[in-house]
């Protein structure tokens, strides 16, 4: 079995995490048995993680036991692959919907390791106190303010030295600006707040394009 990044495996030409959670499926994703071990082909079409990881994405921080911070998690569809992922550690989701926060529960009573954080990205300090410093925080949250909501999160909850993977829907922060100068502006932004950028993949035909920082 060919491991693209640690834990991320190629399972009939697709990405795939294994599952944590035998027989369970999240979103209607293949499951396939290969020996003592259950994959979950991780669809590149619903998740910008998945399809980074296809174009190439050169590393993926997170460890068995990683404390990963996921804000903007919807109905866990990505967030599932990265319990996977990290089956020692936690992901803490955030989210704001309430109609995903329910699936949300509903996800979390199976698999114990993802914790639902029903609050407003902009307001990490509002957060459980439980919260711990994480190696990652991953966000998909397609607001304008996306860069400075990821920067105060990382403040409160990054460890020195943890990364940032930012997808980013240049639209979604100024429809009128080119895509290139949104970019600009928001790596300027990054580097500014101690931030290094390491890479940015663009997720076409899939998605926009997925930004992986770290914290200096
Ligand atoms: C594109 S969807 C995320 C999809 C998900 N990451 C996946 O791959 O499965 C964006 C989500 O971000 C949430 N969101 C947007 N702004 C937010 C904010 N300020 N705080 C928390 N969640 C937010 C939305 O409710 C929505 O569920």
């Amino acid at each position: 079995m060919k491991e693209l990044l640690p834990g991320v495996y190629e399972v009939r030409g697709s990405p795939a995490t294994v599952n944590l959670v035998p027989g369970m499926r999240v979103y209607g994703e293949r499951l396939v048995r290969e020996g003592d071990r259950e994959y979950r082909l991780w669809n590149p079409r619903r998740s910008k993680l998945s399809a980074a990881v296809l174009k190439g994405l050169s590393s993926l921080p997170i460890r068995e036991d990683s404390p990963v911070l996921y804000l903007g998690a919807a109905s866990g569809t990505t967030a599932s692959h990265v319990s996977d992922l990290c089956p020692r550690g936690v992901v803490y989701c955030v989210e704001m919907s309430r109609r995903s926060m329910a699936d949300l529960y509903q996800l979390a009573r199976r698999r114990p390791n993802m914790v639902p954080i029903m609050a407003d990205a902009r307001n990490p300090e509002g957060y459980p106190p439980l919260l711990e410093r994480c190696e990652l925080i991953y966000q998909d949250i397609a607001q304008r303010d996306q860069a400075a909501i990821l920067v105060r999160n990382a403040d409160w909850y990054l460890r020195d030295g943890g990364e940032v993977l930012m997808a980013v829907k240049a639209k979604s922060i100024d429809v009128s600006a080119e895509p290139w100068e949104v970019f600009e502006k928001e790596m300027a932004f990054l580097k500014e707040k101690g931030f290094r950028v390491r890479e940015v993949i663009e997720l076409e035909p899939y998605h926009r394009h997925l930004l992986r920082a770290r914290k200096k």
